[in-house]
């Protein structure tokens, strides 16, 4: 149920935002991707974990393990690096905000889009090349929900060390970036806002919470468990779970509950698709985004 829930949510975020012409600026483009990326993060695994719960001898093969290896780095950091962008939108909705429409083009919006996915694609090849030369002869167990590396390298008949550590240096090196970038920009946002305490400023406060909200959901977890001393049994499973699971529900949860564009815009989308001459229009409007 949370798996169609996750489905349902950021697919209605991605409609929405594609079929309401108001909704066509930079911050609601970069949220749909957002959705879009929460839904890869969430199908690459939860299906076979779901369907690994109703069967007795849960098995992968080697190259569906490889994949997922290859999907979960290409999208937790396109993720990260997303929550990035967002946070550079914001940036310079606020602090330069006479300059919003020049700097945020067509152009530099798509910009946005395509690095987390070209740095995710980066991170992720450079994670498996790693990988995928190990010699894999004897332990075939993962104990996890799905592969991921250091479980995966742990398997390899030969000493993982120098591998485990270029491994945990190139996680560490995008995450630990992504978070200080985003705690830099938050923090110039911030100051900004205090300054100025128009009413304008409100509603852009709001946005604002929900972005730092998702951004401190992302990163807290992580930070938590690897500063508690006493987390470290099954650790790993934990943050499986939560990051393929529990993330991908919370951006439609706090984009929509809190946002009252995203309100106003969903009810008209409903009422749209309610009148039945007005389905093919939605229809024509929509998926030539999609595709
Ligand atoms: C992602 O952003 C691009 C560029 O702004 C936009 O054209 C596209 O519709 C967005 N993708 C989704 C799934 O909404």
């Amino acid at each position: 149920m949370l798996y169609l829930s996750i489905l349902l949510g950021n697919f209605l975020i991605i409609l929405t935002v594609n079929s309401d012409p108001r909704l066509h600026t930079p911050m609601y483009f970069l949220l749909a991707n957002l959705s879009f990326i929460d839904v890869c993060v969430a199908s690459f695994a939860t299906p076979k974990m779901i369907a690994d719960l109703l069967v007795e001898h849960k098995t992968i093969s080697f190259e569906a393990c490889l994949t997922q290896i290859f999907c979960v780095h290409l999208f937790a950091g396109g993720e990260m690096v997303m929550l990035v962008s967002m946070a550079y939108d914001r940036y310079v909705a606020i602090c330069k905000p006479l300059h919003y429409t020049t700097i945020m083009s067509r152009r530099v919006c798509i910009v946005l889009v395509i690095i987390p996915w070209f740095v995710g694609f980066i991170h992720t090849t450079s994670q498996l090349a790693f990988t995928v030369d190990l010699p894999f002869c004897g332990p075939n167990q993962v104990d996890s929900f799905f592969c991921d590396l250091p479980l995966v390298t742990k398997l390899a008949c030969t000493d993982t060390y120098v591998v485990s550590l270029l491994i945990v240096a190139d996680s560490g090196f995008l995450s630990l970036s992504s978070f200080l970038l985003l705690v830099v920009s938050y923090t110039v946002i911030l100051l900004t806002v205090r300054k100025r305490s128009s009413a304008s400023m409100a509603k852009a406060r709001s946005t604002l919470t929900a972005h730092i909200t998702v951004v401190t959901l992302f990163f807290g977890p992580c930070i938590f468990i690897y500063v508690w001393p006493f987390s470290s049994y099954s650790v790993d499973k934990v943050l499986a779970v939560f990051y393929t699971v529990f993330t991908p529900i919370l951006n439609p949860v706090i984009y929509t509950l809190r946002n009252k564009e995203m309100k106003v815009a969903m009810s008209k989308l409903r009422s749209q698709i309610l009148k039945p001459g007005q389905v093919s229009t939605l229809i024509r409007n929509v998926l030539p985004l999609e595709t």
